[in-house]
Parts: C-alpha cells; sequence; structure tokens
C-alpha cells in the first residue's frame, strides 16, 4: 500500500506535462482538461486533443498526418501546432517569412524539445534554412490555464523579414457547429458581448491602432453545438498578452475543422530579423472548462489576481478613490482641488487623483501634452502642498498623465517635432490635437522615463492614471533605415512596457491605472504591470451595467474601475444615487462626482455607501463572480459576487423598467453551501420577505423574492453565513 502511495506521487503520470516518447506525444494537464500535441508520421508537430482531462495515458494514439486528395492538401487537413506558409498550406499560417535570397517558403519540422516542471520548448526548425522556432508551453493546473508564445531564431547568415509572427493556433475538436464569444465596442461603449455562429470561412477580431482598442479586445471564448450556458456546458477561452496591435483569425475550414490563430497583427507587419536576433511573441493564455462561461470567467479572475497582477504574491484590495476628471475637467487648481480632497477624506474616499490639467499649459485639449513640468498659475508652490494636504487628510495622493503624447503645442514638439511617429513630407494627422511620440525610439523611451522618474521621486505620488488618448497614423519611424521601419508595431509597445516596469522597480510604492480613452487598453500585457484599467469614459450606470458585463466575462472586477458621477450623464439618462453607487459597487470604487453639487443627504448617502462597500470590497474584489441575470438578455440585471472563504455573499439587482405591473422574477443564487446557513442583512426594503436565516438550499433552489418597480430601480443584499 505504502509502496503504491509512493508510487502515485512520484510517477510521471502526475507531472503537470509529461512526454510520452513511445509515441512522440506531449501532455498538458491542468485540474480538468488535457491538451495534447505530438510529433506526426511526416515529422511535423501535430495538435492531438484539447478538452476534458483524459486519464490513461493508453488512450492516447501517435498523431498522424492526415490522407491526401487531389485539392484538399495533407498539410491543409492535418492540424499543425505552428504551421509556417509554405508547401500546400492555404490557411491562416502561425509564421510567414521572406528569406534573403526571395524564398517565401517555410516548412517547419519536429528537432528537440526540452521539459522542465510546468514549462515545454518544442523546437521546430525549417527543412533548409536555419531558422528555428521555439515554442514554449507553461501550464498552470490549479486554474486550468496555460499559456504559448513563440521565440523565432534567425541562425542563418541572411537577414529574415517576418510578414506574420503568432503567438499560437489553437484547434477545437474537429466539427462544426461552434460558436464565438467575444468583445466588441466602441468609445465610450467597450466591451459589449458579442456571440456568434462559427461558419466556413474566416472572421478576424484585431486591432490596427497601435494599441489594444475600444473596438475590439483579445480574448475569445468558444462553445460547441450543444451551447453552454453560465454554469454548463464545455467553453474554450483565451486572452493574449498585447497592447499593441493584435489579431484573432478564427476559421473553419473545409474539414470542419475550427481554429483560432493569434499573436501579432500581420497588417502592415514585416518584422527584420538581422541573423542571430529573435523576436518573441506574446503569450497567449488559454483554458477550457466543462462548466460554463461563469467557470471560464471565475478561472481567469482568478489566475489574474494570483499570477498576473503585480499584487499577484500577496493580493491587495483596491481603494476607494476620488477622481477630479467629470468634476473640474481642465480646471484644476490648488485651491479647488484641496476642497475636493477634503470633501471627498469625508465620504470615506482613500485616494485622491487629481487628473489632467495641472502641468504646461494645459487650459484645453489644444495644447500642454508632453510639458511634464507643474503649471505654476494653477500651483504656485507645485504640487506639494496639495499633495501635503491629501497626505494630511489621509488619503493617498495620485496624478494623471499622458506621456506617450505630445501636442504640437508644446514646448516638447518645438525642440523635437522629429519625435513624433510621423512620414517625412506627409500629413500628421491629429487625434484629440495631439500626436504620438515614437517611443520605438530609445531615445524618446529614456527621454519619457526620465521625466517621469523625477515627477515621482520628487513628489510624493503614490498613483499614477496613464492615459493614451489617440491611436495610430502614419506609423513612419525615419530616423533608421527603411528596413526597419515596421518594427515600430513591435517596438512601441515593448517599450511602453518597459517604461512601466522600471517605474515600479525604481518607485515600489507606485501603483498604476491603465487607460485609453477609457477602455482602450485592457489586455493581459498590461494588467502585468497595473492594478487597475479605466473601464470606460461612459460613467454612465445603466450604460456600465452592460460594459461591465462583457468585461466580466474576460477580465477580474477587482481591476474594473467604476466611478459614481453626477447625472444627468451620457445619453441625458438619469438614474438615482443609489443605483449609481450600486453599479459601482460591483467593480473597484470611485468617485468621479462634483462634490461642491452635492446636497447633504447625497453625501451621507455617499459616506454609507462607500462603508458598507468596504465591508464586501474583499468579495468583490477577490470573490467568485456569478451572473445570474444579464443585461443583455431583459430588464433585470443581476450579479453575485461570493468570498473566497464562502462567508460572505453579495447580491446587486437592478431593474431596468418595470412593465405591466409584473413582478420581479425569483432571483436564485448560486455557489452557496447547500446545508449552511445565512443572514440577510438589506439595504432597502425591496426584500419581500426577511427572514432571520435563509438555507443555502433555498436561496440556491427557491431563490428571494425583490420588488423592484418602475425604472431603473436597484437592490443590493448582503449575506453572511452563520457558523
Ligand atoms: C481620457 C480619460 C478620461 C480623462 C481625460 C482627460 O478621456 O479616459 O478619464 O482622464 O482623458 O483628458
Amino acid at each position: 500500500m505504502r509502496f503504491l502511495i509512493l508510487w502515485c506521487l512520484l510517477a510521471p503520470a502526475w507531472a503537470q506535462i509529461r512526454s510520452l516518447p513511445e509515441m512522440k506525444l506531449w501532455v498538458i494537464e491542468t485540474d480538468s482538461a488535457s491538451y495534447v500535441i505530438g510529433v506526426n508520421d511526416l515529422g511535423y508537430l501535430q495538435h492531438v486533443y484539447w478538452g476534458g482531462k483524459l486519464l490513461r495515458p493508453e488512450d492516447f494514439a501517435p498523431a498522424r498526418a492526415a490522407r491526401t486528395f487531389a485539392f484538399e492538401s495533407r498539410e491543409s487537413m492535418t492540424n499543425e501546432e505552428y504551421p509556417g506558409w509554405g508547401g500546400m498550406r492555404y490557411y491562416e499560417p502561425c509564421l510567414k517569412a521572406t528569406f534573403d535570397d526571395g524564398a517565401r517558403d517555410l516548412v517547419l519540422k519536429y528537432v528537440s524539445h526540452e521539459l522542465r516542471g510546468e514549462t515545454l520548448a518544442i523546437h521546430l526548425k525549417d527543412i533548409n534554412y536555419d531558422l528555428f522556432v521555439d515554442l514554449v508551453y507553461r501550464v498552470w493546473p490549479a486554474y486550468g490555464i496555460m499559456a504559448r508564445h513563440a521565440v523565432i531564431r534567425n541562425q542563418t547568415k541572411q537577414a529574415v523579414v517576418l510578414e506574420s509572427a503568432q503567438s499560437a493556433a489553437w484547434h477545437l475538436p474537429q466539427g462544426s457547429g461552434y460558436r464565438l464569444t467575444h468583445l466588441a465596442g466602441r468609445w465610450a461603449g467597450e466591451t459589449q458581448l458579442i456571440r456568434e455562429e462559427i461558419r466556413p470561412g474566416k472572421k478576424v477580431l484585431e486591432s490596427r491602432r497601435g494599441n489594444t482598442s475600444h473596438q475590439a479586445n483579445p480574448w475569445f471564448a468558444i462553445d460547441g453545438p450543444e451551447r453552454a450556458g453560465e454554469e454548463h456546458g464545455r467553453v474554450w477561452f483565451g486572452a493574449l498578452a498585447l497592447s499593441g496591435n493584435w489579431k484573432f483569425v478564427v476559421e473553419e475550414m473545409s474539414n470542419n475543422q475550427v481554429r483560432l490563430t493569434g499573436g501579432y497583427n500581420d497588417f502592415d507587419f514585416g518584422y527584420l530579423l538581422k541573423p542571430g536576433e529573435t523576436l518573441a511573441t506574446p503569450a497567449f493564455y488559454a483554458g477550457t472548462t466543462g462548466a460554463g462561461f461563469g467557470d471560464a470567467s471565475r478561472r481567469m479572475h482568478r489566475f489574474q489576481r494570483e499570477q498576473i497582477l503585480p499584487d499577484r504574491a500577496a493580493p491587495k484590495p483596491r481603494p476607494v478613490l476620488y477622481n477630479s476628471w467629470e468634476a473640474t475637467t481642465f480646471k484644476v487648481d490648488e485651491a479647488g482641488q484641496k476642497t475636493l480632497a477634503e470633501k471627498a477624506a469625508k465620504i470615506g474616499v482613500e485616494l485622491f487623483v487629481m487628473d489632467d490639467g495641472w502641468f504646461g499649459q494645459r487650459n484645453d485639449d489644444h495644447a500642454g501634452l508632453g510639458d511634464w513640468y507643474v503649471n505654476t498659475k494653477k500651483f504656485p508652490n507645485g504640487l506639494k502642498p496639495l499633495i501635503d494636504h491629501v497626505n494630511k487628510l489621509g488619503m493617498k495622493f495620485g496624478l494623471w498623465v499622458e506621456p506617450e503624447m505630445v501636442n504640437p503645442d508644446s514646448d516638447l514638439y518645438r525642440q523635437h517635432p522629429d519625435w513624433a511617429i510621423h512620414f517625412p513630407g506627409r500629413p500628421r494627422t491629429e487625434g484629440r490635437r495631439q500626436l504620438i511620440l515614437n517611443l520605438a525610439r530609445d531615445d524618446v523611451k529614456e527621454y519619457i522615463f526620465g521625466v517621469l522618474d523625477k515627477l515621482l521621486t520628487e513628489n510624493n505620488i503614490e498613483f499614477i492614471k496613464w492615459d493614451m488618448n489617440r491611436h495610430f497614423t502614419e506609423p513612419g519611424w525615419p530616423s533608421v533605415p527603411m528596413a526597419e521601419q515596421k518594427r515600430i508595431w513591435v517596438k512601441y509597445p515593448a517599450n511602453v512596457y518597459e517604461i512601466f516596469d522600471r517605474l515600479r522597480a525604481r518607485h515600489p510604492k507606485l501603483e498604476i491605472e491603465a487607460c485609453s480613452g477609457g477602455g482602450g487598453r485592457i489586455d493581459l500585457g498590461i494588467l502585468a504591470r497595473v492594478e487597475q484599467v479605466w473601464t470606460s469614459d461612459n460613467t454612465e450606470a445603466f450604460d456600465r451595467l452592460r460594459i461591465q458585463d462583457g468585461f466580466s466575462f474576460a477580465y477580474t472586477p477587482k481591476v474594473m474601475m467604476a466611478w459614481v458621477t453626477d447625472v444627468p450623464n451620457m445619453n441625458g439618462r438619469s438614474t438615482s444615487l443609489k443605483y449609481r453607487f450600486l453599479a459601482a459597487m460591483q467593480g473597484s470604487l470611485g468617485i468621479g462626482a462634483n462634490l461642491n453639487h452635492w446636497q447633504q443627504a447625497d453625501t451621507d448617502l455617499a459616506a454609507q455607501m462607500i462603508a458598507r462597500y468596504k465591508k464586501i470590497r474583499a468579495t468583490v474584489q477577490q470573490g467568485r463572480l456569478y451572473r445570474l441575470a444579464s443585461p443583455r438578455e431583459g430588464s433585470l440585471t443581476a450579479n453575485q459576487y461570493v468570498s473566497e472563504d464562502g462567508r460572505q455573499a453579495v447580491l446587486f439587482a437592478f431593474l431596468q423598467a418595470q412593465q405591466f405591473q409584473r413582478l420581479t422574477p425569483a432571483i436564485r443564487l448560486r455557489g452557496l453551501q447547500a446545508n449552511a446557513l445565512y443572514r440577510p442583512e438589506t439595504l432597502d426594503d425591496k426584500l419581500v420577505d426577511k427572514p432571520r436565516a435563509l438555507s443555502g438550499s433555498y436561496l440556491m433552489n427557491r431563490g428571494l423574492d425583490f420588488r423592484l418597480v418602475g425604472d431603473f430601480d436597484s437592490t443590493m443584499i448582503v449575506l453572511e453565513r452563520i457558523d
């Protein structure tokens, strides 16, 4: 018996990645899934299986290349794990290259591999040239998540131009009837969930804007013909870690094979790889679950909190912040900000952030970007008096910056017009009256790092909101040889990341919010470098329910900044202050209202709601999210959060519009212990019956009745487990 236990502990079958050399297979395993690849009879690396966990190695068969038919080549019908563009391959390639001698044919074969614990590297090589690809796999079994990326090495003596460099191709089990779920949007309408059938042909999701974009987001989920729901059915999901031009191609091929290929966008791509150079593609994280979209999201949320975010080693709750933007726009000054700070401190704010307008000649969006020195008309004694005041009030101080940008009307641009991204002799298209500094240039990167480092060294700034308010145009880089200019698409986001990383290393107390005109830079690449993201410039609470719903599919509510602002807001809509608070309390809470306009009753309610939020924030930010009723599907929206230890559950419910005097449908909770008792704490009189305690089974099966009436009604209930 003892021997058996020892064998079980040591047996290779328990390793997270193992190789089965007799079958030339590798098996990557998580708590609930298996991912299998192998070298086929032709020497190509082939995808074999991705789905629920397979337990017996004997169940596997070696990879076999497909049979060949006249117009359906073997290569096209074989699921190559990382295909080059060459031979009879007509689908989306993972790698496309032009060699110096003119050859545009790349055929990658297996050479060798290295397996170390949770990391597997498989080395591929072109059949003629010494162009190598290292496919790197890493797995986090407890989260059900793995990551793939590729390192392309030019060991030839000639230059190679890479015209496409993808991180991964993900193959679904062969068949049709799949459905794609993705996030689309626009400025002030980000992360809207879209669902569509996958049909023969290609569907492209991408950004060509130099940044992640509001319009599409590098996250996907796919379910099969059986259709998954929130809590049932198989879902394959993934997200790419890149805040630059990215692309996903979802392709259903002629043999009913669905695959999703993603990485650097190949549009205008042309990465010159000199002899000896390498290019690493961004990490593409993915997983599969048999327990629906809800479980897929919860896995991603926990993975992001514990493996991606800067505080991953010891996750900390996010503070309640105040941001001045909607209150004072560019009209910031010492006295005005001090007054707001005093009011913010009184209602329980922990971090006071001064937004745009504090620097250079910044009185509106015409001027100032690039001149990161304090505007002495607004702050005659610098930032110190305000920061000291904020700190004395017991709050941290944060500041808005937009380091990648320059207004033509700025000292920086007058000194260095060549630093802006441009093509000589061509128009420099302005967006929000600004141009982009070419941060792909190392001298510009060093300058911006230096300016920010100085600002953070000279002032007690513990938080920055890093904005980016326009997308790329005329992406020229005239100061390097023409053959290297297209490297801008890779080098720009890499250098932006480097600035974040170096600032964080030099200022360990610093926390960062990523913003790009709202939610234009939300992805797993930036999340490794920032504590939170600005979800959207649209702070109108009802619209936010939709934006937040989509956001929650891919990203943890902990990083989702949500402010309570004034009404009427976008769409001319007004909702009650309570509704606005409850909408915002489902993520990381912030206040963005003009506190000078609030009546005493508003201030009192705000103080109460912030105090309540502090009691539930660990559950909201670090707990498990269950989407009970979606704002996409009806008048009712309901989201439930359960704390990590299961002792607290919080339910938020919103009614858009009551019609025909209909009663609110019973809301059935999830994720509780059936035989435990929970004590409900209500916020208002919306709960129909108020027993002192309810069992988990009652809450999950019978559910709760609320009386939500009229338009834009809302409520919240907290359930504490009675031990
Ligand atoms: C962007 C941001 C806003 C605000 C303004 C300031 O639009 O998304 O929150 O910071 O810039 O100009």
